[in-house]
């Protein structure tokens, strides 16, 4: 099976409010792929109508090709979940909530004992395992959080926001781990409000915004969509006048920082010619030139702005 997510016009409201509205999206087996939006956007509405916790008012779905609505108990089998909010039981230890959580997923007890170990290992959980989550710093539950996801061994993990709110280093390692997990071949589905995390780990990223999605694709892709944003950053070891600058057809916007003129355009290779030659023509040299392509910021505005 080539997605392990499908989902056609998923659609759900709370009164007035239409959280998700009509989304469709597929994800391919082995990928991470990141839902991108701000709060309230939907992400949170759509992992808990793919994970089962709610139902949705219309639209398909399907996980690893079970249709959630008629086999939710099949769907459910093979993947993991790490909510928005915390599963973890704070009066319990970390052993606990893992084999509480095995055999809610119906893993067989000696199969669940090995792998709560495996896992408490693996997360450097392993010397707290008989103490209570209550103690634990934010860090470490989310650690645990995500082994309990992974005590049926999924192929595929359903994480909402799991670095929000984290401090770096535990931020990392929870990266890390994901993409340990992918090099396994599991399929991960991430939201996060973080640009910097989903460009670093996500193969594809659907942008939500008020519960649509404005645009699925590769974060380099999604990047060359806004074409005009983007730049060049230029110096001159003479004076310019940049009255005559904001003449040129080529450049949509223009700043000055510094001796640094910074030109907003459409197209880079006409500019940079043009440029070139204003120079030349008034003999003053480039000292220096950078181009850059817009940032996932800079498209992430654009696109939740159009919305
Ligand atoms: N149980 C609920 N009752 C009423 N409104 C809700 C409920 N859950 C979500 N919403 C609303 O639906 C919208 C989407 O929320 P959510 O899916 O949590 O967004 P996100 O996870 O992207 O921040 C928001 O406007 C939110 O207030
Ligand atoms: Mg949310």
């Amino acid at each position: 099976m080539e997605y392990v997510v499908e989902v056609h016009n998923l659609t759900k409201g709370y009164k007035e409010i239409k959280a998700v509205d009509g989304v469709n999206f597929k994800v391919k087996k082995g990928e991470i792929f990141g839902f991108l939006g701000p709060n309230g956007a939907g992400k949170t509405t759509t992992v808990r109508m793919l994970t089962g916790i709610i139902k949705p008012d219309s639209g398909k779905a399907y996980i690893l090709g079970y249709n959630i609505q008629k086999e939710p108990l099949k769907a459910k089998e093979h993947l993991g979940v790490v909510p928005e909010t915390s599963n973890a039981y704070v009066d319990l230890s970390a052993w606990q909530n893992l084999i509480l959580t095995a055999d809610l997923y119906g893993v067989p007890k000696k199969d669940a004992e090995k792998r709560a170990d495996d896992l408490l290992k693996e997360f450097d959980l392993y010397e707290r395992k008989n103490d209570k989550v209550k103690g634990f710093s934010k860090g470490m539950k989310q650690r645990l959080i995500l082994a309990m996801a992974l005590i049926n061994d999924p192929q595929l993990l359903f994480l909402d926001e799991p670095t929000s709110g984290l401090d770096v280093q535990s931020s990392i390692l929870i990266r890390q781990m994901l993409l340990q997990l992918r090099e396994k071949g599991k399929t991960i589905l991430l939201t996060t409000h973080n640009l910097e995390e989903a460009n670093k780990l996500c193969e594809r990223i659907a942008i939500i915004n008020k519960g649509k999605i404005a645009a699925i694709d590769t974060p380099e892709n999604l990047k060359k969509m806004i074409k005009k944003l983007n730049t060049i950053e230029i110096t001159f070891d003479g004076s310019i006048d940049v009255q005559e600058l904001s003449d040129f057809p080529e450049i949509q916007e223009i700043r000055k920082t510094g001796d640094k003129f910074i030109l907003n355009t459409d197209n880079v290779n006409n500019l940079i010619y043009a440029v070139t030659e204003y120079a030349k023509s008034k003999d003053i040299k480039i000292v220096a030139l950078n181009t850059l392509t817009p940032s996932l910021e800079e498209v992430f505005i654009e696109l939740t702005r159009r919305g």
